[in-house]
C-alpha cells in the first residue's frame, strides 16, 4: 500500500484499462441481474444478454431503471442469489407506498465497505484515526455504511449516531476524535453546543478531517465549516440505491469527487431528452452498479443534477470527478439529512379530515441548521379559535409526519383560502435555504 492510495493500481488504473474493466464487469452485472424476476423479464423480452455489450458506449442499449421500478419490485424482485446469501437491507424513502430497499451479500457489504476506506484514505485517514460517525444508524445508509468503511481501514469507530449534541462533544473529547462524518447542516448546531459550553472545536478537540455529504451543501458552506472547526472538510456523495455513501469521495485536492469507476458505471444525461450530454455539461447523473452480487441495478436514474469536471486531478487518480450535486431533476428535498417527496406529506395531510387541501412547506437555514414549517389550511367547518383544540390537532399531525418523513417539522394551522396561489395553482415548497 503506497503512501497515498489505498489501492493504488486500481485508483490509477489508465483509463483504456479501467474502461476494459467497466466493460468486464459490465457484462458479468447484465449476466447476473438476468437471474432477477425483474431484469430476468425486462431484459429477456429486449433481448439484452453481456454480448450487448461490447464498449462503455453499449451501456446506451440498456433501458433506465427508475425508483419506481425498484418500489415495484420491493421487496426480492431484484434478487440475483438465494435469499440465504443476504445479509443486510437498507432502504431510502420512495414518494408513497414501498420504500426503495436494497439487499446486500457477504461480498457487497466487503465491496461497499472497501470503497468507503479508499475514499477515507485518499484524504489521509489512517489506522490511527479515532473516527466518530454522526450520521442516523438504522435503515439510513450512513450510519452502518461509514461504520464499516472505518473500520476495514483499521479506524477506532465511535457509532455516536444522529443527534445529542452534548454526548456527541463528550465522546469526542473523551476518546480524542480525529475524524468526523456528519450532514453539513447538523454541524452549525453542534458548533452552537460547543460554545453554549464554553467550548471552542479548534482548540478543545483533535479534529482533522470531517466527511459531509447526504444533502446538497456550496463552497461556501464547507469553508465555514472548516473554519467554525479547524479542520478540513470533505465532500461524499452516495446514495442507498448505490449502496450508500462511498459512490464518490473528495480527495485532498478538494476539487470535485473522484466516482470509483471500477465500481459503477457513470453518465450524465439530459433530463428532459434522456440523451447522453458532452463531459462538463451539467445534466442528470445515471449510474450503473460494477461490482454488486445480490442486486445489481443498471442505467439507474439518480434525478442527482451535476456534471463530470473533464480535467484530469492532480491527485493522480483516473477515474473521473463529479462535480458537487447542483439540484434535482424530480420534487424531492433533503431535510436534516433526510429525504423528503412533498407528495409523503400531502398523503399525511390528507388523512387528517380536519386539514383541507391546500398546505405549504417552507424551509428556512440559520446558522444552527435548517428549519421545516407546514402550514396546512383548515376545513371551513373546522376552523376554531379554541387554542387547545387546535394545539392537540398541531401535534396530532406532527407525529404523524414525523413517522412518514423522521424529521418532526414545526405546524401551523391556518384559516381556508389564506394560503398563497399563483396562477390559481398552490405552491406546495418554498426553499428559502441557503446552502
Ligand atoms: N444529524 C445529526 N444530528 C442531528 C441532525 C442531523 N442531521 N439534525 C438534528 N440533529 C440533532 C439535533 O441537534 C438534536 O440534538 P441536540 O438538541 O442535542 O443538539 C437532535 O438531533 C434532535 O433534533 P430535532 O431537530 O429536534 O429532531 P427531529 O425530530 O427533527 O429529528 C433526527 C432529527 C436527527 C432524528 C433526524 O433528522 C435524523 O435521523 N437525521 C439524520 C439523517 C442522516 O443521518 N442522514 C444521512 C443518511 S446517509
Ligand atoms: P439516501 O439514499 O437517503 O442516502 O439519499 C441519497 C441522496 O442524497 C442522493 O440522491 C442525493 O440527492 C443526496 N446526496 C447524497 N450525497 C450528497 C452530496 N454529497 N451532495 C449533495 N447531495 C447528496
Ligand atoms: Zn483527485
Amino acid at each position: 500500500m503506497s503512501n497515498t492510495y489505498w489501492q493504488e493500481e486500481l485508483e490509477t488504473l489508465p483509463r483504456r484499462q479501467l474502461e476494459e474493466l467497466q466493460v468486464k464487469k459490465l457484462r458479468d452485472s447484465i449476466a447476473r441481474a438476468l437471474i432477477s424476476p425483474y431484469y430476468g423479464k425486462l431484459y429477456g423480452e429486449l433481448g439484452i444478454t453481456p454480448d450487448t455489450i461490447q464498449c462503455v458506449e453499449d451501456i446506451r442499449k440498456l433501458p433506465f431503471t427508475v425508483k419506481d421500478d425498484l418500489r415495484s419490485s420491493y421487496p426480492y424482485g431484484m434478487l440475483t442469489c438465494p435469499k440465504d446469501d443476504i445479509v443486510r437491507m437498507h432502504c431510502t424513502s420512495g414518494t408513497t407506498g414501498n420504500p426503495a430497499a436494497v439487499l446486500y451479500t457477504r461480498h457487497d457489504l466487503a465491496s461497499w465497505a472497501n470503497l468507503l476506506a479508499r475514499s477515507m484514505y485518499a484524504v489521509g485517514t489512517r489506522p490511527s484515526d479515532i473516527f466518530q460517525n454522526m450520521s442516523g444508524y438504522g435503515l439510513f445508509t450512513g450510519g452502518l455504511g461509514f461504520q464499516n468503511g472505518a473500520e476495514a481501514l483499521g479506524c477506532m469507530t465511535i457509532p455516536a449516531a444522529a443527534g445529542n449534541s452534548i454526548r456527541q462533544i463528550k465522546l469526542m473529547r473523551d476518546f480524542g476524535t480525529t475524524c468526523a462524518h456528519s450532514v453539513p447542516s447538523y454541524l452549525g448546531r453542534l458548533h452552537a453546543v460547543f460554545v453554549e459550553n464554553g467550548l471552542d472545536p479548534r482548540k478543545d478537540t483533535q479534529l482533522k478531517r470531517l466527511f459531509i455529504g447526504a444533502e446538497p451543501h456550496s463552497e461556501e458552506t464547507r469553508l465555514r465549516i472548516e473554519e467554525l472547526f479547524g479542520a478540513k472538510a470533505y465532500n461524499s456523495f452516495g446514495m442507498t440505491e448505490m449502496n450508500g455513501p462511498g459512490v464518490a469521495f473528495e480527495c485532498v485536492c478538494q476539487k470535485g469527487m473522484h466516482l470509483w469507476e471500477d465500481c459503477y458505471l457513470l453518465e450524465i444525461i439530459d433530463p428532459e431528452t434522456l440523451e447522453p450530454l458532452p463531459d462538463g455539461e451539467v445534466g442528470e447523473m445515471v449510474l450503473t452498479t460494477l461490482d454488486r452480487e445480490a442486486m445489481p441495478i443498471l442505467r439507474y436514474r439518480t434525478r442527482d443534477l451535476t456534471r463530470i469536471i473533464p480535467e484530469p486531478c492532480p491527485c493522480g487518480r483516473t477515474h473521473r470527478r463529479i462535480d458537487r450535486i447542483k439540484g434535482r431533476s424530480d420534487d424531492m428535498f433533503i431535510i436534516k439529512g433526510c429525504n423528503v417527496f412533498p407528495i409523503q406529506i400531502e398523503r399525511i395531510l390528507m388523512q387528517v379530515p380536519e386539514v383541507g387541501s391546500d398546505y405549504l412547506i417552507t424551509l428556512d437555514s440559520n446558522a444552527e441548521g435548517d428549519t421545516m414549517l407546514v402550514q396546512a389550511e383548515l376545513q371551513p367547518t373546522m376552523f376554531t379559535d379554541d387554542y387547545k383544540q387546535l394545539e392537540a390537532l398541531r401535534k396530532r399531525i406532527a407525529l404523524k409526519l414525523k413517522d412518514e418523513i423522521l424529521v418532526t417539522p414545526a405546524i401551523q394551522l391556518v384559516p381556508p383560502g389564506s394560503l398563497p396561489r399563483s396562477d390559481g395553482k398552490a405552491k406546495r415548497v418554498v426553499d428559502n435555504r441557503k446552502n
